[in-house]
């Protein structure tokens, strides 16, 4: 998987086991969802609007552009939420098109 960040420091983290798309993948401890996802990812999610590939605008939780949803059924602000151990990111369309299928 190729990110669209590239870590240049503090590479000596402990890592964070996640998954994204049901692919594992590795953040470190510390990283919020967002910079473990693109550290991985091209994308944080696609739009459910269908206006394409969306990674975040403000990364400081006022834009509210980096909502991604988990496989529980909850979503979260990839921009001020921690990655934790075992989370489950969706960032592929089928994910979001339970918001708009009135689920
Ligand atoms: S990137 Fe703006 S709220 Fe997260």
């Amino acid at each position: 998987m190729t990110g669209s960040f590239h870590r240049l420091a503090e590479k000596d983290r402990p890592t964070v086991e996640f998954f994204i798309d049901g692919r594992a993948a590795t953040g470190l401890e510390g990283d919020t969802l967002l910079v473990a996802i693109l550290n991985q990812a091209e994308a944080l999610r696609h739009s459910e609007f269908g206006d394409g590939p969306r990674a975040g605008f403000c990364l400081m939780g006022a834009c509210q552009d980096c909502w991604v949803r988990l496989e529980n059924g909850t979503s979260a602000r990839a921009c001020t939420t921690p990655v934790d151990a075992g989370m489950r990111v969706l960032t592929k369309a089928s994910g979001a098109q339970w918001l708009t299928n009135g689920s």
